[in-house]
């Protein structure tokens, strides 16, 4: 059997902690050295998640640029996965080459076949950067309660919900200053014209008892509320939209957590290439290259939505399995 033991991407905005090692790192390593003894053919691989704001944010605070703070951010939890001895076959970055040819690749396949709908948003922005500022990094008075510390997206001291907008005296918690909002095209996932193939998909999955009830059950609910989700930011650190027009954009690119999940994907490619068969990840991606595929992933429970409903989306949109139809491309492509 091909088992691939995708392990989630540890956030490369500061050094590893004792949560990745045992929320995905230490079950992710006894799982894979198992099914190895038994016989089947494991292919373990992860990588650090190295783009998105918060990297930004840390970078600017110590006066470097997020390619350096990647750097020795990766370098250090390098370090500490090998010195744990985990047994990963590649473990890689979201930075390299590879891992944006692929991202590109996905996104055009994903576009071409109409599922990346274009829409203009209002968000705020951080006057003196031109930067996206997100919803948690602007605070200010909570409409309902009057506690001064709320955050844009909810105020802690009575639990409601919010929208930036709403805030009274609304500020940047990086540099105090005040947000503006403004109007702004971005790329959303089409997720409405792909909720009936991922109901489908997640009733295989379901069918497999190989989920957790709870993760099944909660993925199960995702698909109630179904809206496009935005996957491009206002932001100049992270991986440059293949689209004419957008691409030469300085500052829109590829959300970080549209790119995190190819992660998977490309490092099972890239540990190919360096074996020197560069077609052998196909035995543990494309449908029917061997007999048994058996994918695993391992992560944390606020990722869930990521990997059961934003990455399996993402493939099913690359390969025209949604409302719309469309070729069935990527795997083809790569
Ligand atoms: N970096 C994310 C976190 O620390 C996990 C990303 S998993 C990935 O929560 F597959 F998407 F990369
Ligand atoms: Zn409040």
């Amino acid at each position: 059997m091909k088992v691939l033991s995708a392990v989630a991407w540890p956030y490369a905005n500061g050094p590893r902690h004792i949560g990745h090692v045992a929320g995905f790192g230490v079950p992710s390593d006894v799982y894979s050295r198992y099914m190895r003894m038994a016989g089947h053919d494991v292919l373990m691989v992860s990588g650090t998640d190295e783009h998105g704001t918060p990297i930004l944010v840390a970078a600017d605070e110590r006066g470097m640029t997020p390619m350096e703070l990647a750097d020795e951010n990766n370098r250090i939890i390098v370090e500490d996965l090998v010195g744990l001895g985990l047994s990963y076959d590649l473990f890689t970055r979201t930075t390299t080459r590879n891992h944006y040819a692929v991202v590109q690749e996905l996104f055009r396949a994903v576009h071409a076949n109409g599922y990346m709908v274009e829409r203009t948003t209002s968000g705020a922005i951080s006057p003196s950067t031109g930067r996206t500022l997100p919803d948690r990094y602007i605070e200010g008075t909570c409409p309902i309660c009057g506690a001064t510390d709320a955050r844009g997206d909810q105020c802690d001291t009575c639990g409601n919900q919010l929208d930036p907008t709403e805030l009274i005296d609304p500020r940047s918690r990086i540099n105090g200053e005040t947000p503006e909002f403004v109007e702004s095209q971005h790329f959303f996932l089409d997720l409405p014209a792909l909720a009936e193939a991922l109901s489908a998909w997640l009733d295989e999955r379901e069918a497999t008892g190989t989920w957790r009830t709870n993760v099944i059950r909660f993925s199960q609910g995702l698909l109630t509320d179904m809206k496009p989700r935005a996957m491009t930011r206002d932001i100049d650190w992270g991986i440059p939209i293949p689209i004419e027009g957008w691409s030469e954009q300085p500052a829109k690119r590829l959300y970080v957590w549209f790119d995190a999940v190819i992660g998977y994907l490309s490092a099972s490619i890239e540990w190919a290439r360096r074996l020197g068969e560069p077609d052998r990840w196909r035995e543990w991606w494309t449908p029917g290259e061997a007999e048994d595929q058996v994918s695993c992933y391992f992560q944390g429970k606020d990722n869930i939505t990521f990997h059961s409903q934003i990455w399996p989306a993402e493939l099913l949109g690359s390969m025209g399995r949604g409302d719309k139809g469309g070729e069935p491309s990527v795997f083809g492509d790569l």
